[in-house]
């Protein structure tokens, strides 16, 4: 927008200038005339280049918009999956379909806290990370028979609700074999009738001082010597707070650009499934937000909760120790709004 504006505003000078009729001052408009072409065309360029990468990612706005005309064409009785466990029998839920969903999500971008929600609904399953385990994705075959014993409900966590799920799923990561298995898991998607909920934060520099604090507590322990990556009580969040990452403003630009991209990627890859976007932002600010997701997953509809505590409040500037460079690396960038935006 901002390109755009100061590319109209050069064309105005000129047409300005170029209406006098002396020598000099023609001159100076032919000058003034170059001068603009080329900032103009820098303009255009640059204005392309960041579009190219970013429209993919950052109109995930867009799409979500749309996603209430998207539900109401994809409605949940045209999703009737009769799933038959052989661990255990559906007993008298037996006649209600089961609703198959995955979140897909990045770390550090609110996923515990949203599944932790989700669970709190008395219908649904969502049954952790559980692609964490390296042998589970170590080939597309071992994937797609870890998803048949998830969708047929044999997979046995301490989230199962068992007979009467009328949703399940689980999280997984876009680093967990969903990026390079894609063509199988899409396919397996669409075979077995697997609605996607993305998630993603929007402030991905929020998410890098998440990561690298977690990462910094992996080791050093804050709560008594045990790792938390996620706590409960204001004290916790406190203490792991305390602790402010140092971001290496070099790479900074890059860094954000490859997270960008990434979830670009992935919303590429399946886009063609059943899926609504949700963005982090988002749930924080407006829980009304949680009635379409139920809505998606036809269920219910509950009030959700979690007990789940947010560690990083405030402004960035208190989190972040090297906050001077970060600052001068982000001022005038595409990322800019990331160094004031809250959440
Ligand atoms: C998927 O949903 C369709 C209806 O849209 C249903 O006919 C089909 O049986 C379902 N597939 C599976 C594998 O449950
Ligand atoms: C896939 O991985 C599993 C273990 O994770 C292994 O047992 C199996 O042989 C592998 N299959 C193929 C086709 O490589
Ligand atoms: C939700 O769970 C309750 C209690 O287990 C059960 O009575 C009800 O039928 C379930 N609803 C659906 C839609 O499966
Ligand atoms: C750490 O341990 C002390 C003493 O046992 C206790 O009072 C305190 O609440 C604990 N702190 C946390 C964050 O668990
Ligand atoms: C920061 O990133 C640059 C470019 O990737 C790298 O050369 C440099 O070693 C990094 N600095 C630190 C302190 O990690
Ligand atoms: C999904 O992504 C592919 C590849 O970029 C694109 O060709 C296709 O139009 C997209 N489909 C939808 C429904 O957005
Ligand atoms: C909150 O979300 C609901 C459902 O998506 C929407 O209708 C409502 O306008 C939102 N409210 C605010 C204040 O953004």
């Amino acid at each position: 927008m901002v390109e755009d504006m100061s590319c109209f505003l050069y064309k105005d000078i000129l047409v300005i200038t170029s209406t006098k009729k002396s020598p000099m001052l023609l001159r100076s408009a032919v000058l003034l005339f170059s001068m603009v072409s080329v900032i103009f065309i820098f303009c255009v360029c640059i204005k392309q280049i960041t579009t190219d990468a970013r429209t993919k990612f950052m109109e995930s706005n867009v799409i979500h918009n749309l996603t209430p005309g998207r539900l109401k064409q994809t409605h949940i009785p045209n999703i009737l999956n009769y799933p038959e466990p052989l661990s255990f029998n559906r007993n008298e839920c037996a006649p209600n379909p089961v609703m198959f969903f995955a979140i897909l999500s990045n770390q550090r971008s609110g996923s515990g806290w949203f599944e932790t929600l989700l669970n709190s609904h008395i219908n649904v399953s969502s049954n952790g990370e559980i692609f964490s385990v390296k042998e589970r994705r170590q080939n597309a075959s071992s994937v797609l028979q870890t998803l048949d014993r998830v969708y047929n409900l044999d997979w046995l966590s301490s989230a199962s609700k068992n007979e009467c799920s009328a949703a399940v799923g689980f999280k997984w990561m876009l680093n967990q074999g969903l990026m390079d298995h894609h063509k199988e898991i899409e396919e397996y998607f669409k075979r077995r009738n697997v609605s996607v909920i993305f998630l993603f934060r929007r402030n991905l520099l929020r998410r890098m001082v998440s990561m690298l604090a977690n990462s910094y507590d992996s080791h050093a322990k804050l709560l008594n010597g045990t790792h938390k990556s996620h706590v409960h009580s204001a004290e916790e969040a406190d203490i792991l707070s305390k602790y402010k990452p140092f971001i290496n403003s070099t790479s900074l630009l890059k860094d954000l650009k490859d997270m960008e991209m990434k979830s670009a990627k992935a919303l590429q890859y399946y886009n063609s499934s059943r899926h609504m976007i949700l963005h982090y932002e988002d749930l924080m600010r407006n829980h009304t937000k949680l009635k379409d997701v139920q809505e998606f997953l036809g269920l219910p509809e509950m009030e959700l909760t979690s007990r789940q505590v947010k560690i990083h409040k405030g402004p960035l500037s208190d989190h972040i120790q090297n906050w001077d460079d970060v600052n001068k690396a982000l001022t005038g960038t595409e990322y800019e709004s990331f160094l004031e935006a809250d959440y």
